[in-house]
């Protein structure tokens, strides 16, 4: 049977996530999929997570079980704060805030700042999750491009003059695509600009503990303090399957997220929380993430060495310090989400880079997650879609030399 319902016209404007589409096909278990964001599974702490809900089963009994705040639980928050706290941040409980991972972040931030059709201003590309988790306000995306120092925030005074967004959001450390990292001076332009202007800036940051190279740069939060919200989760650093992460907010900003995320799931999961607390109090946080950062470090430098081999000339490629992402521009003409069914073909995956604009359409760009497969995979896989883009690449200058020697 078939209903027919009339559903808000932002239900029928919400299109399928291009990422989700893709991860479909990519489940195949025959498919090297280099497409999804995810971490490698095999490095999950299923031992230690084990022994935390164990310990929180016959520690906590029922209360783990009850309904909690909607802020979350006090003994993550404080374990939390002291942790961030020594890691240079200003952070009390009352303004940590626990959320369900940090896309519901995301969403409140959207519901907190934006009436309909308000702008926002955001790199270019941008995180593709942002833009759905922002899309129910109908929002105008203000969008500045990105060199290898991040946004390049020069070009954003005189948007943000024109345009008067409510926020500016930004993935400064590892960015989700294009693993670029901002500049500390950058950094410092932006938080002047936040100031000058009184616009909150968003820091999604669920990658600045993945740093493999190169030297840690101060967060914004530690720079502009209330003008900075910042998000962080454990989804990268644990497993994303928890659904935990936080928001570091002025008090104020606090109470609305508190009224928004009652209205939407009352407070994240009780028990989960109290598994993650004990997780880290058990010491096991710290290691994890140096176990992790081993193993991603290796496989992001086999994947860089891969696509020195395998890459035909004419395709650049940007060398993340850290995350998980690595991002790939090929010549002008060649779109990578036409190519993909030829990748599939070849039984490896790729993340198109057009949905991650919210505008223009640079077609020939694409995402890249290193830190699913394994190395021998990576490799193999490298070279798979190697033979795709040469192929494409000598399609592209065959059609140019027709073109060129019809013009003569
Ligand atoms: C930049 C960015 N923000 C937010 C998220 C969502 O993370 P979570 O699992 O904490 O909701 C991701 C996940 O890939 C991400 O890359």
């Amino acid at each position: 049977m078939s209903l027919n319902w009339t559903v808000s016209a932002r239900a029928r404007e919400m299109n399928a996530s291009a990422i989700r589409e893709i991860l479909k096909i990519t489940e195949r278990p025959d498919i090297i999929s280099f497409a999804g964001g995810l971490p490698a599974p095999e490095l999950f702490p299923i031992e230690a997570l084990r022994k935390a809900c164990e310990k929180v089963l016959s520690t906590y009994g029922p209360k783990s079980q009850q309904y909690s705040l909607t802020m979350g639980v006090l003994p993550l928050r404080e374990i939390l704060a002291d942790r961030l706290s020594k890691k240079g941040l200003p952070v009390t409980i009352d303004n940590l805030f626990i959320t369900g991972g940090s896309q519901q972040g995301l969403d409140l931030i959207a519901k907190v700042f934006l009436n309909e059709g308000d702008a926002l201003l955001c790199e270019n590309p941008t995180y593709l999750g942002a833009i759905q988790a922002f899309n129910i306000m109908r929002p105008k995306y203000v969008t500045v491009e990105m060199d290898e120092q991040g946004m390049i925030v020069d070009q954003a005074e005189e948007k943000i003059k024109e345009h008067n967004p409510r926020f500016i959001y930004v993935v400064a450390d590892f960015q989700n695509p294009s693993g670029i990292t901002m500049s500390l001076k950058r950094r410092k332009q932006l938080v002047k600009l936040a100031d000058k202007y009184q616009i909150p800036i968003v820091d999604d940051n669920p990658y600045g503990e993945l740093r493999y190279v190169g030297e840690h740069v101060p967060s914004l939060q530690s720079l502009g303090k209330d003008l900075v919200i910042e998000l962080g989760t454990f989804s990268k650093l644990v497993s994303p399957g928890l659904r935990i992460g936080w928001g570091i907010v002025s008090t104020e900003i606090t109470n609305m997220f508190e009224r928004l995320k009652q209205g939407a799931d009352l407070h994240t999961n009780t028990f989960t929380q109290y598994v993650v607390y004990e997780y880290i109090k058990a010491g096991n946080l710290d290691s994890h993430i140096e176990e992790i950062k081993a193993s991603y470090s290796e496989r992001r430098g086999v994947m860089v060495e891969a696509l020195k081999e395998h890459f035909p000339e004419g395709v650049r490629w940007y060398e993340p310090e850290g995350g998980l992402f690595l991002w790939v521009e090929l010549p002008e003409g060649i779109s990578a989400t036409d190519l993909l069914p030829a990748a599939v073909e070849q039984k490896v995956a790729y993340v198109p880079g057009k949905p991650f604009f919210p505008y223009e359409d640079k077609d020939n760009t694409l995402r890249l997650n290193f830190s699913n497969a394994k190395p021998d995979e990576i490799r193999e896989g490298i070279k798979r879609l190697g033979k795709v883009f040469r192929e494409s690449v000598r399609t592209l200058s065959d059609k140019k030399k027709d073109a060129g020697q019809k013009v003569t």
